[in-house]
């Protein structure tokens, strides 16, 4: 025989022997095999519930310690208070630019999906809810809500303001901003009509009087 077939035999021999090997340590294939040195796959741990003699409280589950910051949450460090409503309006700024359509586009749908049903299409704090009988909103696009800086009007849709709930476990951060943007936008529009109805009141207006003519000698004016 050539030592090619020889090698060959030998490990037909060894695959057919690991097979029976195999079969007969443990027959059911619902379970996993035979682990020969388990010790690496399995390493000694403690289960979330038993006790642990390595802290103070014995228990293995442990509180987090205080300040932690869980992995991807982006802390906010304001309060629901309206002095912190002003503090977010002067320390926090937009992320979005209204130049950037798709972040426009992104906020008409929040504000489409979850503001106008009480503030109305306009903003005018006309929408169905509001004319159900719901307390009615105030204007956003009245002189008030122009003023509130960006980061108040974040605080209010995080927290809430008066009769308004949180939005802040519907709308994610980056959509509370976009509908900033598009509330903007908004009372962009609105003062932009507005001028052009003084205008054309303006223009419409009759001519200022002429001087009255004087009465006529003798007259009463
Ligand atoms: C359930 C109805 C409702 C929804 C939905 C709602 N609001 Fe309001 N909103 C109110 C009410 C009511 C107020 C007045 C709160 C108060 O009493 O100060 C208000 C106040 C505001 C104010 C402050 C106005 C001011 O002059 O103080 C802003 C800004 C605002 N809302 C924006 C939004 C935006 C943006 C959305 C969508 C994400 C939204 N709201 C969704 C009811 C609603």
């Amino acid at each position: 025989m050539k030592p090619r077939a020889i090698l060959n035999s030998f490990l037909l021999l060894a695959f057919v022997l690991s097979l029976v090997f195999d079969w007969s340590l443990r027959p059911d294939p619902a379970r996993p095999n035979f682990e020969y040195f388990p010790n690496m796959a399995h390493s000694t741990r403690y289960a979330a519930f038993s006790p642990n003699p390595n802290f103070p409280d014995g228990k293995t589950l442990q509180r987090p310690e205080p300040g932690i910051i869980p992995r991807g949450f982006l802390p906010l460090h304001y309060q629901p208070t309206p002095q912190d409503a002003l503090r977010a309006g002067e320390e926090l700024q937009n992320p979005f630019s209204p130049a950037d359509p798709r972040a426009v586009e992104r906020g008409a749908f929040v504000f489409t999906n979850f503001c106008m049903e009480c503030h109305g299409a306009g903003g005018v704090g006309n929408g169905p809810v509001a004319l159900k009988g719901f307390p009615a909103p105030a204007s956003l696009v009245a002189e008030r809500a122009i003023k509130m800086k960006d980061g108040q009007i974040f605080h209010t849709l995080t927290h809430g303001q008066g009769n308004m709930p949180s939005y802040a476990s519907q709308l994610s951060r980056n959509d509370r901003w976009r509908a900033i943007l598009y509330v903007r936008g908004l009372q962009k529009q609105a003062l932009e009509q507005a001028q052009k109805q003084a205008q054309a009141a303006r223009a419409a207006a009759p001519a200022a009087p002429a001087a009255t003519p004087p009465a006529p000698a003798g007259e009463r004016p």
